[in-house]
C-alpha cells in the first residue's frame, strides 16, 4: 500500500517529522509502509507468514493472539518487555519496538524454549489452537521478571488466555516450574497459600499430595509420569542439545540507539495516524482534528471500530507523550498522567502502600484489588487510565473509585490552558464526560486518604477473572470522632452498571453525613439506596433485581468492613459470624492430583505419550485451515445474513455492495450450480435463502472480495428488506403453538407407569418442571474453509477445520451439481471441536464453494467470533417435565417424563441429541416403570447441534434435579437416595438393553471414600454455622454414558497402513485430531502392533480421497482374529465383512467419543494384514530391525499397504419395538465437589473436585486424563457459569432472535481462576473392558456430566442459606447457576426487598 510519505508531503507536526517506520519482529528488521494504519499487528503477523500467532476473537477477550513487545524505555533506562494482545494492538503502536511471536521463542529444529518444552511435556496442549498465546504470556513474564515469579504471578499472568480443551490445571503444572519456591513452604509458618493439612514434599519444597490419601483408598497418589519430574530441568533441544540461552533473541542493537520520532502514516478509507511526542504537538493536532480519538492501548477505539464498525477518520497515539506519562508521588497525593497503563499504576499504588503510613493509602488498597480484576494482563499492559476514564463506560472498574476517592481530574485544552474538575462531577452522561473537543483529559491527582478515612472497592461479574462488571462499586466514608461516636463527616457511594453512568448515590450521601456509624445508618441508608439506585423493569443488560439486590449487598459489606476497621476503636455489636461478608476471594495455587495405572500393550499401548502434535503446538507450528497461504489471486468471504428470526425475503439490494472496495461479486440462492438444498439428516436448509428466513443469522448469500475486512464491508452493504413474521422464540411457545419438527415425536416406555401411580404402592409423588440451559461450544478456532477448484472447475479440493470432512465433501458436491468423487476435502487438525464442527460447518463450506467454483478463484471464509456464535448454533436447551413417584425410603418406583428440545430451524441432529437425553434419563437408576415422551421443538433460531454429550447430559441433569427434589421431600442426602436405586451388573434398562461389567458400585465406594463424604458434609455443616455470608455445599453425582452413535450405520471405521523400507509407518484414517488425542492414540496401536518406537508412526492428516477404502481377504481376517488373541486384545470381536472387495466411502463424523475405538480397531486391522504377510519373511531370517525387515518384504514384492475396517458388533436399536442394544458399553464414572458460595453476591468457587472414572486399561492414561479435567471444567462452564441470552420473552432488551452473548466479553467460559482449588482425578483400576480395543473405554464424552457434582454442591449450599433465614422448601435452580442465580436464590433481608421467595432468573430455554 504505498510507501513513506516524502517529508514534506506530511502534516507538520510542530516542525518535527518522520522519516521511516520500522519495527522488529524476531529479531528481523521490517520497513512499515504507509497506508496499514488501518492493520492491527495481528494482521500484519499473520500478513507475513507469522501464523503461530492466532485469531480466537479479535475482541481482547481470548488470549491466543498473545505476543511480547518489547522497547527502551528511556526513564527506566533499560528495556522493558510485557505481553500485548496483537488482535488490538495497532499496527503503527508498536513501531520502533521489538515484537517477539511464538516463532522467535523456539522451535524444534533450533531447540524448544524451556517454556515450551515444558508445556508440550506436562500434556499442556490438546488442539493447540490457545498454546502460542499461552507460551507468549509466560514467556513476557520470565523476560519482564527480574526474579522468578511466584506462582500467585505465574497464575495471574496467564488470566487473559482461555483454554476450552485441557482445564488448565496441565498448564499450571507446565508452568510452575518456572516459580519461585515461597519460603512459607519450607517454614511452614502462616502462607495465604497453604491450607490446613497440605502436604510439603520433602524433595520440592511445594504442597504436594504424594503422602496424601489416593482416590481409591491406601495407596499413594502417584502424579502423571511427567509430573514426577515436574520440578527437575527441562532439555532445551531436542535437536542438538544446544542449551537455549545461547538462542535467546536479544533486544535489536538498533532501537536502543534509535530515537523516537513523531509519525504521520495513513490506513484505509483516508484514516490518519499520528504520533505526536510533545503535548503541544498533540493539542495542535486536536485543535486541528477535533474529532480526533486518541489510542494509547486501543483497547477501546479497537472495539470500537471492529465489532461496532465506527470508522474514526484520525487517530493520536498519545502513549509516548511525556506529560501524560507522569507518575509523581507528592505530599498530597499521587499525580498520575493519563496515559499511564494500569500495570505501571498498579506497581505504582503497589510501591506506595509499602512505603507510606497504611491510613494514607486506603484509595490505593481499594484500587489494587479493583485492577486485580481488571481485564486480563495483556490488556492492562496497554489500557491506559485516561482512556478508561474517558470512555466513561456505565461499567468502568475506575470510575467509580476515582469519584469516591475524590480524585481530581486536570484538563487541558489546546491553548494550554488547564483546569481541573472533581472527578464526581465529570460524568455527564452515557459515554459523555466534561471535555469539550478540543480539550483532552492530562493528568488524575488522587488525594492521600486521611485517619479514620476509609474507601473500598466492590465488583461482581460473571467471572472473576477478566471479565466486566455486572455492578461495581467505590465507596469512601470519613469519620469523626465525638465522644464515644464515630460521626459520618463526609462520604461517597459510587455504583457502576446500574445506570448510563456511573452514579453517585447522592440522598444516601445526604443522608449518612452527621449521623453514627452504626445499625440506625444501616437501616436508613439501605431504605435511601432503594431510592437512589433504581433499575426498570426493562432496563438494558437485564438483570434488574439481581442488579438492585447487589447494591443493598454492597453497601452492608462496606459497613461492615468500615466497622471492622473501627473495632478497635469501639465495639459494634456485630456478629461474628457476620465477618464472613467482609473476607475476600483468596485463593491457593491449585493443587492437581491424578491417579492411573499403567498397563502397557507392546512398544506404546498403555503409556502416557504427549501429544503428537504438542511440540509443534507449543512452536506455532502447526497449522490449522486458516494458517494456509492464500494463492496470489484468492479471494474472502464473507455471508450475508438474515437480521430477522422469521421473515419474508421482499428485495436484496446489492447495489452499494457492489461498489465496495476490493468486491469481486455477490452469490445468491439464483446462482446454486446444484441444489440448494442441504440439511445433515434431512434437506430441510437452504444453502441461501429463498423466499423466507426462519432465524437471525441465516445465509442468505455470500460476498467475496479482496480481504477479510473487504468482503465483510461489502456483505453489511447488500440491504434486505423484510416483512416480519410471528416468530417462536422458546420451546414454551413452541409447545403452545404444536410447533415441532415432522416425526421427531419419541416414546420410551418399560412397565406400566399410570398403573404404578393408581396402585398406591408410591408413598410420594412428585412433579415438576426442569429448564436446562444451552451452552455454545467456543472452540477456539472459528470455523474456516479454504476452498479451490482444479482444471477449471472439475474438481474442487478444500482445507476445512471440520470433524466430518466427509459432510463438507457432500455438501459442497451437491450444492455445486458434482459427483463427490470430484470433490476432496482434507483437515489436518482443527482447533476444538466439541461437535461445534460436525454438520455446523459443512455449510459454510459450501457457501464459500460457490464463488469458488463460479469464479474459478481460491476462497477463504473464516468466521468472526461474534458470527461463529451467531450463527452456528449451541448445545441444545432442555424442557424436562417429570412426575416421579417413590417409597418413603426413596426407592424410586415410577417416572413419566416428558422432554422437549429446542432445535432451532432445522432438525440437524436433534432428533438423535433427543434419542441420546432419552436413553440418558435414568441415569443409573433403577426405576420399573418408565415412560418418557421426547418432542423436538421448531423454533426461529439458527439450528443447534452436537455438542459434547450430545443429549446425555441434559437427560441425565433432569433425572438428578427429581433426585434432588426426593431428597428434599424426604429430608435425606441426595446421595442416600442415589444410592439405594443404583443399575448394576444385570439391570435391564428402559430401552432393554442389559447393563454388563457394570462398575459402578465399586467406583463410588472408592470415590466416598477418599472424599470422606461424611466428614466434609459434617465439616461444611460447621462452617455454614460460623458464617452467616458465606457458605458451603457438597455433592457427589454418578454418571453412566452409552457408547456407540445411536445410528447403527455410523458405527464402522476405514483405515490405510503403510509401510515403508526404512521402518517408517504411514497411517491414514477417517478420524479428525482435534485436540482430543486421536492421532496419538492411534498411532500408538499402530506402533505397539508393529513392536515399534512411537516415533516411527505417523498420522499426517485426514482426506476424503485417501479412506475410500477396498476390504476382503478373509484369510487375512482369520490371521488377524488369532493375532489378536495372541496380543491380548482379549475378547474384542473384530467383525470384518467378507466375501468380495468392499468400498467404505463414507466415515463417520469424528464423535460420540467411539473414535478411538473405531479406527484404532480399524488400523489395528490394517497393521495385522501387513504383520501376516511379513511373518513368513520374519521366520526366514533374523532381522536387527523392523526397518531391515520392512526393506527384505519390499525385495520380495510383498504388498506392505492395507486397509482396514471396524465396525462395531451387536449394537443397534429398533424404535418401533423400543427393543435392542443402542449401546456397545458404558462409562462409568462418579465425581465429588465442594463449593463455597458467598451469599450477598452469588460469588462461587469449586474448593474440591474428585473425579473417578472407569475407562478399562487405557491407551493412554496421560491423555484421558486431560480428556476428563477438559470435560469436567467445560461442564462447570455449562452448569455455574455459561448463560446465552437470546433476544426472547426472557430478555426483551434484546432484540428478537439475536443472540447478545456473542463473544468472550459478554459469554464467560471458565478461566484459570475457575479450576478447583483440589483437582484430583483417579481411572478406575484392574477392570478392562472386555467390548473395545486393547480393553479400553471411551472417554471424550462421559466425565462432562459430572460437573454436575458443582452445580449440586451449590445448590447444597444455597439451601444452607435459606434455612438460615427459615426457608426449608424445595426451590428451582436452572443451570447455569450463575452469581445471578446463587445470589438471587440465597433469600435474605436485602434481595426480599426486590423479590418474592418463588422468584426464578430468567433463562433462555
Ligand atoms: C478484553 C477487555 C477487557 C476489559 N475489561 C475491563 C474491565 O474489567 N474493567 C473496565 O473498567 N474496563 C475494561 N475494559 C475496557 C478498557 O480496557 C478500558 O476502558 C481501558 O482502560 C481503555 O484504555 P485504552 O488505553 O485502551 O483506551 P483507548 O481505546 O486507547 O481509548 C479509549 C478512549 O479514551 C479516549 N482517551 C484516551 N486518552 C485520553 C485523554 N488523555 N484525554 C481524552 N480522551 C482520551 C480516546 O479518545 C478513546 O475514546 C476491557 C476492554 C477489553 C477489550
Ligand atoms: S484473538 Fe486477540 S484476544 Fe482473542
Ligand atoms: S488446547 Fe487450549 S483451546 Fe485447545
Amino acid at each position: 500500500m504505498g510507501s513513506l510519505k516524502n517529508e514534506e508531503e506530511m502534516e507538520p507536526i510542530g516542525g518535527e517529522s518522520s522519516k521511516d517506520a520500522i519495527l522488529y519482529v524476531n529479531g528481523v528488521r521490517r520497513v512499515l509502509p504507509d497506508g496499514l494504519a488501518h492493520l492491527t499487528l495481528l494482521e500484519y503477523l499473520r500478513d507475513i507468514g507469522l501464523t503461530g500467532t492466532k485469531l480466537g476473537c479479535g475482541e481482547g477477550g481470548c488470549g491466543a493472539c498473545t505476543v511480547m513487545v518489547s522497547h527502551y524505555n528511556k526513564v527506566l533506562k533499560r528495556c522493558v518487555h510485557y505481553a500485548v494482545n496483537a488482535c488490538l494492538a495497532p499496527l503503527y503502536s508498536v513501531e520502533g519496538m521489538h515484537i517477539i511471536t511464538v516463532e522467535g521463542v523456539g522451535n524444534r529444529k533450533t531447540g524448544l524454549h524451556p517454556v515450551q518444552e515444558s508445556l508440550a511435556r506436562s500434556h499442556g496442549s490438546q488442539c493447540g489452537f490457545c498454546t502460542p498465546g499461552f507460551i507468549m504470556s509466560m514467556y513476557a513474564l520470565l523476560r519482564s521478571s527480574e526474579l522468578p515469579p511466584t506462582e500467585e504471578q505465574i497464575e495471574e499472568c496467564l488470566a487473559g488466555n482461555l483454554c476450552r480443551c485441557t482445564g488448565y490445571r496441565p498448564i499450571i503444572d507446565a508452568f510452575q516450574v518456572f516459580a519461585k519456591t515461597d519460603d512459607a513452604f519450607y517454614t511452614n509458618t502462616s502462607s495465604s497459600n497453604l491450607q490446613s493439612g497440605e502436604f510439603l514434599c520433602p524433595s520440592t519444597g511445594k504442597p504436594c499430595s504424594c503422602k496424601s490419601k489416593s482416590l481409591n483408598g491406601a495407596e499413594t497418589c502417584k502424579k502423571s509420569i511427567t509430573n514426577e519430574n515436574k520440578y527437575e530441568p527441562v532439555s532445551y533441544s531436542e535437536v542438538d542439545g544446544s542449551t537455549y540461552t545461547d538462542k535467546e533473541l536479544i533486544f535489536p542493537p538498533e532501537l536502543l540507539l534509535r530515537k523516537l520520532t513523531p509519525l504521520y502514516l495513513n490506513g484505509f478509507g483516508g484514516l490518519k495516524w499520528f504520533r505526536p511526542l510533545k503535548i503541544q504537538h498533540l493539542m495542535e493536532l486536536k485543535a486541528k482534528f477535533p474529532d480526533a480519538k486518541l489510542v494509547v492501548g486501543n483497547t477501546e477505539v479497537g472495539i470500537e471500530m471492529r465489532l461496532k464498525r465506527i470508522q474514526y477518520k484520525v487517530l493520536i497515539s498519545v502513549a509516548h507523550v511525556p506529560e501524560l506519562n507522569v507518575l509523581h508521588v507528592k505530599d498530597d497525593g499521587l499525580e498520575i498522567g493519563a496515559a499511564v497503563r494500569l500495570t505501571e499504576l498498579l506497581q505504582m499504588f503497589r510501591k506506595v502502600v509499602n512505603e507510606r503510613a497504611a491510613h494514607e493509602t486506603s484509595s490505593c488498597k481499594a484500587f489494587i484489588e479493583q485492577i486485580k480484576w481488571f481485564a486480563g494482563t495483556q490488556i492492562k499492559n496497554v489500557a491506559c487510565v485516561g482512556g478508561n476514564i474517558c470512555t466513561a463506560s456505565p461499567i468502568s472498574d475506575l470510575n467509580p473509585l476515582w469519584m469516591a476517592a475524590g480524585a481530581k481530574f486536570q484538563i487541558i485544552d489546546c491553548k494550554g490552558n488547564i483546569r481541573t474538575v472533581m472527578a464526581e462531577n465529570f460524568f455527564l452522561g452515557y459515554r459523555k464526560v466534561d471535555l469539550t473537543s478540543g480539550e483532552i483529559l492530562l493528568s488524575i491527582f488522587l488525594p492521600w486518604t486521611r485517619p479514620f478515612e476509609y474507601v473500598k472497592e466492590f465488583k461482581q461479574a460473571h467471572r472473576r477473572d477478566d471479565d466486566i462488571a455486572i455492578v461495581n462499586a467505590g465507596m469512601r466514608v470519613f469519620l469523626e470522632e465525638k465522644g464515644e461516636d464515630l460521626i459520618v463527616s463526609d462520604a461517597l457511594i459510587v455504583y457502576g452498571g446500574v445506570a448510563p453512568l456511573s452514579l453517585s448515590a447522592v440522598k444516601t450521601k445526604e443522608f449518612v453525613i452527621g449521623k453514627n456509624w452504626d445499625q440506625e445508618l444501616l437501616q436508613g441508608a439501605l431504605k435511601f439506596l432503594e431510592i437512589d439506585i433504581f433499575l426498570k423493569e426493562d432496563a438494558p443488560g437485564g438483570m434488574v433485581e439481581f442488579r438492585r439486590s447487589l447494591t443493598l449487598s454492597f453497601f452492608f459489606k462496606f459497613f461492615l468492613w468500615v466497622s471492622q476497621q473501627i473495632c478497635m476503636k469501639k465495639s459494634t455489636g456485630i456478629p461474628l459470624s457476620y465477618l464472613s461478608a467482609t473476607q475476600p476471594f483468596q485463593r491457593p495455587s491449585i493443587m492437581g492430583c491424578q491417579d492411573y495405572e499403567i498397563r502397557k500393550h507392546g512398544t506404546s499401548v498403555g503409556s502416557p505419550e504427549i501429544h503428537l502434535s504438542s511440540r509443534l503446538q507449543v512452536t506455532g507450528e502447526a497449522e490449522y485451515a486458516d494458517d494456509t497461504p492464500m494463492p496470489s489471486n484468492g479471494l474472502h468471504a464473507a455471508l450475508v445474513l438474515s437480521r430477522k428470526p422469521h421473515a419474508k425475503i421482499l428485495s436484496i439490494d446489492d447495489s452499494e455492495a457492489k461498489s465496495s472496495p476490493g468486491f469481486a461479486g455477490i452469490f445468491l440462492a439464483k446462482d446454486v450450480p446444484g441444489d440448494n438444498h442441504i440439511g445433515a439428516i434431512t434437506h430441510d436448509e437452504e444453502l441461501f435463502a429463498t423466499q423466507y428466513v426462519t432465524c437471525v443469522g441465516q445465509v442468505i448469500g455470500v460476498v467475496v472480495a479482496d480481504t477479510h475486512e473487504n468482503a465483510k464491508l461489502a456483505a453489511a452493504k447488500v440491504v434486505v428488506e423484510y416483512e416480519e413474521l410471528p416468530a417462536i422464540l422458546s420451546i414454551q411457545e413452541a409447545v403452545d403453538a404444536k410447533s415441532f419438527h415432522p416425526n421427531s415425536e419419541k416414546c420410551l416406555k418399560k412397565g406400566d407407569v399410570d398403573l404404578c401411580f393408581q396402585s398406591g404402592q408410591c408413598d410420594k409423588i412428585i412433579d415438576g418442571e426442569v429448564h436446562v440451559g444451552g451452552q455454545e461450544h467456543f472452540y477456539l478456532e472459528p470455523q474456516s474453509s479454504l476452498v479451490w477448484t482444479m482444471d477449471s472447475g472439475s474438481e474442487v479440493h478444500m482445507i476445512s477445520s471440520t470433524q466430518a470432512p466427509l459432510k463438507h465433501q457432500k455438501y459442497v458436491a451437491q450444492v455445486l451439481g458434482l459427483p463427490m468423487s470430484k470433490v476432496v476435502c482434507k483437515t489436518k487438525r482443527i482447533g476444538g471441536g466439541f461437535g461445534g464442527k460436525e454438520t455446523r460447518s459443512a455449510f459454510i463450506a459450501a457457501a464459500a464453494s460457490v464463488p469458488s467454483y463460479l469464479l474459478n478463484r481460491s476462497v477463504k471464509i473464516t468466521l468472526d467470533r461474534d458470527v461463529d456464535m451467531m450463527i452456528t448454533g449451541q448445545r441444545h436447551t432442555f424442557l424436562g417435565k417429570y412426575k416421579v413417584g417413590f417409597t418413603k425410603e426413596g426407592r424410586l418406583l415410577a417416572l413419566d417424563l416428558e422432554i422437549y428440545n429446542n432445535a432451532g430451524n432445522s432438525l440437524d441432529l436433534s432428533l438423535s441429541v433427543l434419542e441420546r437425553a432419552m436413553f440418558h434419563s435414568d441415569n443409573v437408576y433403577k426405576i420399573p416403570n418408565i415412560r418418557i415422551l421426547g418432542r423436538v421443538c421448531f423454533t426461529n433460531f439458527p439450528s443447534h447441534t452436537a455438542f459434547r454429550g450430545f443429549g446425555g447430559p441434559q437427560g441425565m441433569l433432569i433425572a438428578e434435579n427429581w433426585i434432588q427434589k426426593i431428597a428434599v421431600e424426604l429430608n435425606k442426602n441426595p446421595e442416600e437416595i442415589r444410592e439405594i436405586n443404583f443399575q448394576g451388573d444385570g439391570s435391564i434398562l428402559h430401552y432393554s438393553q442389559q447393563l454388563q461389567y457394570c462398575t459402578l458400585g465399586q467406583l463410588w465406594n472408592e470415590l466416598k471414600l477418599s472424599s470422606d463424604l461424611l466428614r466434609a458434609r459434617e465439616d461444611v455443616k460447621q462452617f455454614n454455622l460460623q458464617n452467616r455470608w458465606k457458605k458451603r455445599g457438597v455433592a457427589m453425582v454418578p454418571t453412566k454414558f452409552g457408547i456407540s452413535f445411536t445410528a447403527k450405520f455410523m458405527n464402522q471405521a476405514g483405515a490405510l497402513v503403510h509401510v515403508y523400507t526404512d521402518g517408517t509407518v504411514l497411517v491414514t484414517h477417517g478420524g479428525v485430531e482435534m485436540g482430543q488425542g486421536l492421532h496419538t492414540k492411534v498411532a500408538q496401536v499402530a506402533a505397539s502392533a508393529f513392536n515399534i518406537p512411537l516415533g516411527c508412526v505417523f498420522i499426517s492428516e485426514t482426506s476424503t480421497d485417501k479412506i475410500r477404502v477396498q476390504y476382503g481377504k478373509t484369510l487375512v481376517s482369520v490371521i488377524f482374529f488369532l493375532l489378536c488373541s495372541v496380543l491380548g486384545v482379549g475378547r474384542l470381536k473384530l467383525h470384518v465383512k467378507d466375501g468380495l472387495m468392499q468400498d467404505v466411502p463414507n466415515t463417520s463424523p469424528t464423535a460420540a467419543s467411539a473414535s478411538s475405538d473405531l479406527y484404532g480397531a480399524a488400523v489395528l486391522d490394517a497393521c495385522e494384514q501387513i504383520k501376516a504377510r511379513m511373518e513368513p519373511v520374519a521366520l526366514k531370517h533374523n532381522f536387527s530391525s523392523f526397518a531391515e525387515l520392512a526393506e527384505a518384504c519390499y525385495m520380495q514384492r510383498i504388498d506392505l499397504s492395507a486397509h482396514g475396517f471396524y465396525i462395531t458388533p451387536d449394537i443397534g436399536f429398533d424404535w418401533t419395538t423400543c427393543k435392542g442394544n443402542p449401546f456397545n458399553y458404558y462409562t462409568y464414572g462418579a465425581a465429588f465437589a465442594e463449593v463455597e458460595i458467598d451469599t450477598l453476591t452469588g460469588d462461587f468457587h469449586t474448593r474440591t473436585a474428585n473425579i473417578i472414572l472407569d475407562l478399562g486399561y487405557s491407551i493412554n492414561p496421560a491423555i484421558d486424563v486431560g480428556q476428563i479435567e477438559g470435560a469436567f471444567i467445560q461442564g462447570l462452564g455449562w452448569v455455574a457459569m455459561e448463560e446465552l441470552k437470546w433476544g426472547d420473552a426472557a430478555h426483551k432488551w434484546i432484540p428478537p432472535g439475536c443472540l447478545y452473548t456473542s463473544g468472550p466479553g459478554s459469554y464467560k467460559i471458565p478461566s484459570m481462576n475457575d479450576v478447583p482449588f483440589k483437582f484430583s482425578v483417579s481411572l478406575l483400576k484392574g477392570h478392562p473392558n472386555v467390548k473395545a480395543i486393547h480393553s479400553s473405554k471411551a472417554v471424550g464424552e462421559p466425565p462432562f456430566f459430572l460437573a454436575s457434582a458443582v452445580f449440586f454442591a451449590i445448590k447444597d449450599a444455597i439451601i444452607a442459606a435459606r434455612a438460615e433465614v427459615g426457608h426449608h422448601e424445595w426451590f428451582p435452580l436452572s443451570n447455569p447457576a450463575t452469581p445471578e442465580r446463587i445470589r438471587m436464590a440465597c433469600l435474605d433481608e436485602f434481595s426480599t426487598r426486590f423479590i418474592d421467595s418463588d422468584f426464578c432468573p430468567k433463562l433462555s430455554v
